[in-house]
């Protein structure tokens, strides 16, 4: 097991924004990456918080990312647009993008919102989640590096394009659903190579695209379901890739490739305001009763009690502010170091392995 050690999310905001700030991101774009990260620790997400500073640092110093980015929005018409992002940092750029979206969604009832060209996003949990405080369904999904097999096939082709939906309740905070389309993250493959493991066989495949339990031979992520996630990935690629015209499939940018290049990343907001259809109250209402009938629903063997999708997220935040969050020691000791990244990633694969 990792040793990790508390920490109070102001003090983990503030020595993640200095970090960045000393890669050379504006200050406030650095704040808004670290607020973010630190809402994805919060949540649980571990694998998009404060281990993705020093990535970060590393393509910061090394010119991967827009320091001063233009941001335009172009309204395309009453209930569409895109957010041209000009590579700025992810999490800024798909803030102010989904900032467009909110503000035309409660205009005019819906909103389709692209971002074209920006960097890694984090966790899209954070984007929905503030459409949903806006009263406002949200839907987000976005692209990455290719390093899932078709079903069926040997070679790596889509991301692991996450797909998130919220909506809001009357007396708690929204329903929050966010996942990969792949069966597990590539930190789950880590994980179990820490603690030499084998893995289930239904995670990954080896080179010859050929399931493996050997989280050293893995060469690719499988889709959720079989040919069910594969269809959601090709989805993702189409709404947030190819709809903005940028590269697909296996033609977008690998994360750690080469850190000097922008990655002219795709994001796609659907937001709808629930007024429109019917009445907000009742619906917020409803909502909170489906959510009280899942919970009464009776555990079956091996779980604790039935969760809605997404509420273990939510658990974890509200603990992590009473509590602290938990901070792997060694991702803490780097962030309270002087070093500002320690050139590991370059030329890595997209499994941030060295090539
Ligand atoms: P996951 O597999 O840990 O969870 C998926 C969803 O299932 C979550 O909403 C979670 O709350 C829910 N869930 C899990 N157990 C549950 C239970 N017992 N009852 C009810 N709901 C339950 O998430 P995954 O797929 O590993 O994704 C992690 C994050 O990675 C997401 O935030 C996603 O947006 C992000 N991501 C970002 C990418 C990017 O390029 N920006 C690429 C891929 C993922």
């Amino acid at each position: 097991m990792n040793e990790t050690v508390a920490v109070k999310p102001e003090e983990l905001h503030d020595l993640i924004q200095n970090k960045l700030e000393k890669a050379g991101l504006k200050k406030e774009h650095a704040t808004e990456v670290a607020t973010h990260l630190v809402f994805a620790d919060a949540c649980g997400i571990h694998s998009h918080g404060a281990v993705r500073v020093e990535y970060y640092a590393e393509q910061i110093s090394k010119g991967g990312v827009t320091l001063d980015p233009k941001i335009e929005f172009e309204k395309t018409g009453p209930s569409s647009g895109i957010v041209h992002g000009d590579n700025g940092v992810g999490q800024y750029v798909a803030l102010k993008g989904l900032e467009h979206a909110i503000e035309m969604a409660k205009e005019s009832g819906v909103a389709v919102v692209g971002i074209s060209k920006m960097a890694h996003s984090g966790a899209l949990s954070y984007y929905v989640k503030k459409a949903a405080q806006e009263e406002l369904i949200g839907i987000a999904m976005c692209q990455s590096d290719p390093m899932v097999v078709p079903f069926g096939g040997k070679e790596n082709y889509f991301g692991t394009n996450p797909i998130a939906f919220s909506a809001p309740r009357k007396n708690h905070e929204p329903v929050v659903f966010d996942m990969a389309t792949t069966v597990q993250a590539w930190g789950k493959i880590l994980d179990a190579r820490s603690k030499n493991k084998e893995i289930p066989n239904t995670w990954a495949v080896d080179k010859d695209g050929n399931p493996t339990t050997d989280p050293y031979a893995v060469n690719g992520l499988l889709p959720i379901a079989g040919p069910k996630g594969y269809g959601l990935m090709m989805m993702v690629d189409i709404l947030a890739g190819m709809l903005l015209g940028l590269p697909f499939g296996k033609h977008v940018s690998s994360m750690y490739d080469d850190l000097t290049e922008k990655r002219n990343l795709g994001q796609l907001y659907i937001l709808i305001d629930p007024k429109r259809f019917t009445n907000l109250e009742v619906f917020k209402e409803t909502i909170d009763s489906m959510v009280t009938e899942l919970h009464s629903i009776p555990p079956a063997n091996g779980f604790d009690q039935v969760y809605y999708p997404g509420e273990i997220n939510q658990i974890s935040y509200e603990k992590a502010l009473a509590s602290g969050i938990n901070v792997v020691k060694n991702i803490y000791d780097y962030l309270i170091s002087d070093d500002i990244h320690f050139d590991y990633y370059e030329n890595t694969n997209a499994f941030g392995e060295k090539k």
